[in-house]
């Protein structure tokens, strides 16, 4: 039977991550994947040049039942810290927009970097192995099982992320380990997903599908955040930044209001003495924050028949318009699931684990790092720096 100090599962951004540091210290470490190579998702991130960090990194960038559990890992281990081995490595990145780095070429670059660490620290990596079992013995040692056969580990760290894009291998394995050893694990949703609408509103909107402008968005949900990106027409329903931000936030039977014209007024021109109140100008008026094929469905839908010879719009009725522009309330029928989902918001409950550490606060030698963790990250370089911050902290200990 084959013998290390630490076991890895999962050879995703955190696994690797936290094996490179183990590694470092001198301890015998085994990475364990059952894809054909490591870091698939990083490979797929950020349109092919992963977005690995935010500048502005905080812990208000994410959600989780205990929100502050994620400082201990995001102060030991910053954006800074891994800008830094980015640059160590000699890869060029540039900031894109609201602190989130990417890098100038390829994202294979990053899993380059990350194989290179794990080389140097004389990680041992198994891909296409997958693992039937993981058990404890008395002597306190894990007994991993895999299809290379039995491993034994002092400890034992699941970084195998969370539901999403199961195509590419994502599982619920990590959870069902968490389970087996007495965790709890919170409930999961597919996180930064596109909506879908319901049959009325996806008649009314959907085939302007790749229409897009900018928007304010807020949950119902009063102490989330609101966010201001772009919202996108999809031919299902709705996505772009904005809408992938709010649906971490998002739970099913409930509306998101968004704000076509982020708090601006758009027909305050119009109820201006003398001014011109018919449909043209209210075309014009909404054309300036909507661009034209959007502009002249919004006023099909929204702007009043001018009933009984009137060429004019009245006062109430503009601002019944206003109104609405800045409290569209839609109720979504439903997210593009796993399939689609960028994140599974939920997983291992961080009450059970140690916030320096990731270890399992009740099975001493486990720990639990990256996106299998309760704790879901913004859309913009957020998710992967978790991973880096939690398997940094785990390589330090296990
Ligand atoms: P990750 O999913 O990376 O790795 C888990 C590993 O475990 C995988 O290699 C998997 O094969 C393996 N595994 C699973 N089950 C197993 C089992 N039963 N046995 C053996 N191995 C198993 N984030 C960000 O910050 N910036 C970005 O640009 C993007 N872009 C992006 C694009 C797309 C399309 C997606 C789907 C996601 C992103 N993300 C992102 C999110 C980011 O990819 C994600 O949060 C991290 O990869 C999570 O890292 P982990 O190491 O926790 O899991």
């Amino acid at each position: 039977m084959r013998d290390f100090d630490v076991v890895v599962l999962g050879a995703g951004a955190a696994g690797l991550m936290c094996a490179a540091e183990a590694g470092r210290r001198g301890r015998r470490v085994l990475v364990v994947d059952h894809a054909d190579k490591v870091g698939k998702k990083i490979l797929i991130s950020g349109g092919g040049r992963c977005n690995f960090t935010n500048l502005g990194c905080r812990a208000e960038n994410f959600i989780s039942e205990n929100p502050h559990f994620v400082r201990s890992a995001l102060a030991r281990f910053t954006a800074a810290d891994f800008v830094a081995m980015v640059e160590r490595h000699g890869i060029k990145y540039h900031e894109k927009t609201l602190g989130q780095l990417f890098c100038d070429a390829s994202s294979r670059e990053i899993v380059a970097m990350l194989e290179k660490e794990c080389g140097e620290a004389r990680v041992t990596i198994w891909t296409s192995t997958s693992v039937a079992k993981l058990g404890r013995r008395e002597d306190g040692r894990f007994l991993v099982e895999t299809s290379q056969g039995a491993v034994l580990a002092e400890a034992v760290v699941v970084g195998t992320g969370g539901l999403s894009i199961p195509q590419m291998g994502a599982t619920s394995f990590g959870y069902e380990v968490a389970r087996e050893f007495g965790l709890r694990v919170t409930t999961c949703r597919p996180g930064l997903v596109p909506f879908t609408l319901r049959p009325e509103d996806r008649e009314r909107w959907c085939d302007l599908s790749g229409v897009s402008a900018m928007a304010e968005a807020k949950a119902t949900d009063k102490k989330a955040p609101g966010f201001r990106e772009k919202i996108l027409v999809t031919h299902k329903g709705l996505s772009g930044p904005v809408v992938l931000q709010i649906s971490s936030y998002w739970k099913e039977g409930e509306a998101v209001e968004l704000d076509l014209a982020m708090g601006e007024k758009v027909f305050g021109g119009l109820l201006q003495k003398n001014a011109r109140r018919d449909v043209a100008a209210v075309f014009a008026a909404v054309k300036t924050v909507l661009p034209g094929r959007w502009a002249e469905r919004w006023v099909a839908v929204n702007a009043p028949e001018l009933g009984d010879g009137r060429r004019d719009f009245t006062n109430a009725e503009i601002a019944e318009m206003e109104r609405t522009m800045h409290e569209w309330r839609v109720l979504p029928a439903g997210t593009e699931g796993y399939a689609k989902a960028e994140v599974t918001t939920g997983g291992v409950d961080t009450a059970e684990l140690d916030a320096k550490t990731m270890e399992a606060k009740k099975v001493p030698g486990l720990y639990f790092v990256g996106e299998v963790v309760d704790v879901t990250g913004w859309l913009g370089g957020y998710n992967f720096q978790w991973a880096w911050a939690s398997g940094f902290c785990a390589g330090q200990v296990a």
